[in-house]
């Protein structure tokens, strides 16, 4: 199989390491410092060049294109690929709305029966205002279409409410993607994710991953991409899964499928634990990243397989197989990130801490520069290991971060340490 992964970060570092286990060639648009080698073909072009894409894929004579990212999905990516007979692994830009638009993920959960906070819609200041001033506590202020993780406040106060409201619809903070607003009721409660492939009829749960959002130790500084992830996470046991699934995933899949537009792809819906029962916070349409690197490095057999059975809608549940050992990856990020940093760092010691057994070192934000490695990202790598368990991939993970040098870099000293508080508790 000829495949083409598009995006840049390391969620398509370890798409096309796993993909590159079986396929004749693997293609990345545009690819990393890391993604290069072996099969694996970078290709300069940019991941919304659908055009571009497209005819790439014609000449390649490419047999499945997997879009790491959501933006060529919300632009339509899979249309135009479908339309050219090539099979894509993504949902349409119709069913890509549910992560493109927070009110068209609203709307078809209010449709779908779907349990989520409740939430009002304004594109006019004084009128959000008016609302935050009738409401008991400060709501949580999201943008309502895409603003790369930064389009949603949640605000501690009534002022800090207001001042969001205003900086969104009245100073334009967000352009277009904050043009019009929801306000939500804020939910208490442990926050999980629940990732599925879908194949438009059919869910099926992947193993539960943790994020760790939050820029430093203990949960602290700024919201950011993702600092890390471990797979399988303690605080959403395999029993659990179905269940989830048939809550927040099932019910989509149907209402979509009733609309003309099947979702196939990854749902990945992000859940808040409340004591009244899980809630959805929102819908990515993709992988999460980091949540994808522990995952696959867990996934046994045929990844592309999988992939192209659902875009063919004919996805057997029982055909997907896990490691039970446990996997975990800590991102090294630039001093600064998530706000500005230094690109173009040396990064020395990757093949050594990529020798090391079960360690593999996943590229986010690299590019290579005279045969060296340097830095070109906020997100610079995804240092991942699997282990026997929780403490021993994280044992394994740090062990290869020793090993790594980059100036003006960081990195969280606590991934999967709330898993292993969780676990003490249990014994
Ligand atoms: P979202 O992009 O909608 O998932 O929001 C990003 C983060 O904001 C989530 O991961 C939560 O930590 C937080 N959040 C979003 N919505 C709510 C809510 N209704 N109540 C409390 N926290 C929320
Ligand atoms: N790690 C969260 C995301 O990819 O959206």
């Amino acid at each position: 199989m000829r495949i083409l992964v598009i995006g840049s970060g390391g969620r398509e570092h370890a798409l096309t390491w796993k993909l590159g286990q079986a396929a004749e060639a693997v293609f990345v648009a545009p690819g990393n410092g890391g993604t290069e080698g072996g099969k694996v073909r970078n290709v300069a072009l940019a991941v919304d060049d659908l055009d571009g894409i497209v005819d790439f894929c014609r000449r390649e004579h490419i047999d499945l294109v997997v879009p790491g990212p959501e933006l060529p999905l919300t632009l339509g990516i899979t249309d135009k690929l479908t339309e050219a007979g090539i099979p894509c692994f993504g949902p349409d830009a119709y069913c890509a709305q549910m992560e493109g638009s927070k009110s068209f993920a609203k709307e078809v959960m209010a449709a779908a029966g779907v349990p989520t906070a409740a939430c009002a819609v304004f594109t006019d200041a004084e009128a959000a205002r008016g609302h935050i001033r009738d409401s008991r506590k400060p709501p949580v202020i999201k943008a309502d279409g895409l603003a790369a993780g930064k389009g949603v406040v949640v605000a501690r106060t009534m002022e800090e409410a207001l001042e969001a409201v205003d900086s969104m619809l009245k100073d334009k903070a967000f352009g277009a993607a904050g043009a019009r607003v929801l306000l939500e009721e804020r939910l208490d409660g442990e926050e999980v994710s629940l990732l599925c492939l879908c194949d438009g009829e059919r869910a099926v749960p992947l193993p539960s991953a943790q994020d760790h959002k939050a820029a430093w130790d203990n949960d602290e500084g700024p919201n950011t991409g993702g600092m890390g992830a471990y797979s399988p996470a303690p605080v959403l046991p395999d029993e659990k899964l179905e269940e989830l699934a048939d809550i927040a995933v099932r019910p989509v899949l149907r209402e979509l499928a009733r609309r003309g537009h099947p979702f196939r792809g990854v749902l990945y819906a992000g859940l808040m634990m409340t004591p009244d029962g899980p809630k959805v916070l929102e819908y990515n349409v993709r992988f999460g990243d980091p949540e994808c690197q522990p995952l696959l490095m867990r996934l046994e057999g045929d990844l592309a397989g999988l992939m192209l059975d659902c875009v063919q809608g004919k996805l057997d549940p029982g055909a997907l197989s896990w490691s039970d050992k446990t996997a975990l990856g800590v991102v090294l990020a630039a001093k600064g990130y998530p706000g500005s940093y230094e690109k173009g760092m040396p990064l020395e010691g990757l093949s050594e801490a990529d020798a090391l057994p079960g360690v593999k070192v996943f590229h986010s934000g690299t590019r290579t520069e005279g045969g060296k490695t340097v830095s070109a990202g906020g997100r610079v790598l995804c240092v991942t290991a699997l282990g026997d368990d929780l403490a021993d991939a994280q044992a394994k993970a740090y062990a290869a971060l020793e090993k790594i040098t980059m100036p003006e870099s960081f990195y969280r000293r606590d991934i999967g340490a709330k898993g292993l508080r969780r676990l003490a508790a249990k014994n």
